[in-house]
């Protein structure tokens, strides 16, 4: 087979077969595959996107190249969930312990913060001493002994996805149903699973900004996982606000820490309950997903939950120590306040601009080797709907570097839109996807 031709079969609208798909990446894979012509590939798959039959076999071959976890010592249910990326979306941390703690084992392979969107190893890692890089016997074992393991892909799984995910980051081909699509399920097939909640986003501060482009995107996931006999279900969330109040990532690991203790920030207590509630219905823990809510609710309010997130972080060498008594984690140097000039109700907080400020103040990278100041980030007094008056606090950002802090302040006023009549906060779950 030769690269030239079968990139061209597909710049020119053709359909690849099975064997050329696997040929083409498993030959870039092994190393015989230039970067450029791999880049031309994607490129041409940005634009002519792939069918499902290709991108199932595209998913195949990222699974292939690397090992399927094999779970099957643990005897409970082993059901994950995932989100496609947005602002202030640290669901993960308050959904892995509540669903763990009430016997479900959750294989959490997570990525780091990519764009303008947070990732939740990026927010463990501020945990001091938190270990994200487990081998395979530990990560079986954490899930044996505490039904949770919260890691980063390991180089044994889909080894291609990671080169292929890196390339797409610096060739502007990541917006692509298929390679979305195919890139997410390979590493969670290859985690060993029998389940998966998706938590789809939509709007300007996730990758697929429209309702259609997200309802796609959830079902060629449902379709793949499917197809690999697991368990699948979808829904769309809203993601033109930031989810909750905090957004950086010690700043949302507290957060998360408050609502294990019992704190309820609506948004997020409302998209968090819904994915752990459709977790246990997966792991037949429930009949109904509300029924789920009320249990994952019940172990909040005992405390099993936090317990449960603090037994976790300690099994993987955190200092536990910040997460009991919060004041004792280290101030960052600089904060700012942002005031309202005006009176009114928050009609919108641009989730986009509010991501790319958090990267500004260090929260994130605009290159792969940027250090992350786990301090930074935007700490929101309001939310959509709610009453300000001229002269009260809208938000706060922290920083280590004094050099970014009044432009990011900047970014985050012009991000919040006042309306002079009020206005009801829209429910963050769209709809679940059939
Ligand atoms: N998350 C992934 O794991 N892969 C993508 O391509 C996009 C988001």
């Amino acid at each position: 087979m030769n690269p030239v031709e079968l990139i061209r079969k597909k710049r020119d609208g053709g359909e690849l077969s099975k064997s050329e798909i696997d040929f083409f990446f498993r030959a870039y894979l092994g190393g015989k595959l230039p970067d450029y012509q791999m880049s031309a590939m994607l490129m041409a798959i940005y634009f002519r996107s792939l069918s499902d039959v290709e991108t199932a076999a595209l998913c195949r071959t990222m699974v292939e190249s690397g090992n399927v976890m094999d779970l099957s010592t643990i005897d409970v249910p082993k059901i994950d969930k995932h989100s496609t990326g947005g602002v202030g979306d640290k669901t993960s941390l308050i959904i892995a312990p509540i669903v763990s703690s009430l016997g479900v084992a959750v294989p959490m392979i997570s990525g780091r913060g990519l764009g303008h969107t947070g990732g939740t190893l990026d927010k463990l890692n501020s945990i001091p001493n938190f270990n994200v890089n487990l081998s395979d016997a530990k990560y079986v074992s954490m899930l044996k002994k505490h039904h949770c393991a919260l890691i980063g892909q390991t180089k044994s799984l889909a080894p291609l996805d990671k080169l292929l995910y890196a390339l797409r980051d610096v060739t502007a081909t990541i917006e692509s149903i298929p390679l979305i699509a195919s890139s997410i399920m390979s590493k969670k097939i290859a985690s060993g699973l029998d389940g998966l909640v998706l938590d789809v986003k939509t709007g300007v501060g996730a990758f697929m900004q429209s309702l259609e482009q997200s309802r796609k995107l959830a079902k060629t996931l449902v379709e793949i996982g499917e197809s690999y006999g697991k368990r699948v279900k979808a829904f769309i969330t809203d993601m033109n606000e930031p989810l909750g109040f905090a957004v950086g990532n010690w700043l949302e690991v507290k957060e998360c820490v408050e609502c294990l203790q019992g704190k309820d920030v609506p948004d997020l207590m409302r998209v968090s309950l819904t994915l752990s509630g459709a977790m246990l219905l997966l792991a037949d823990k429930c009949k109904t997903i509300d029924e789920g809510i009320e249990m994952s609710k019940e172990c909040l309010r005992t405390g099993a939950a936090f317990e449960k997130f603090l037994a976790i972080a300690a099994a993987q060498g955190a200092d536990t120590a910040p997460l009991r008594d919060l004041s004792r984690y280290p101030e960052p140097k600089h904060h700012e306040t942002i005031v309202a000039d005006s009176s009114g109700y928050i009609s919108h907080i641009n989730a986009l601009e509010v991501g790319l400020a958090a990267v500004s103040l260090g929260a994130g990278r605009h290159k792969k080797e940027d250090v992350i100041d786990p301090k930074a980030g935007i700490l929101f007094a309001k939310k959509v709907g709610d009453r300000v008056d001229k002269g009260e606090v809208i938000a706060t950002v922290f920083t280590d570097k004094e050099q970014a802090i009044h432009s990011s302040a900047e970014r985050i006023r012009l991000a919040v839109s006042l309306s002079s009549a009020p206005l009801d906060p829209m429910d963050k779950v769209l709809e679940e996807v059939k």
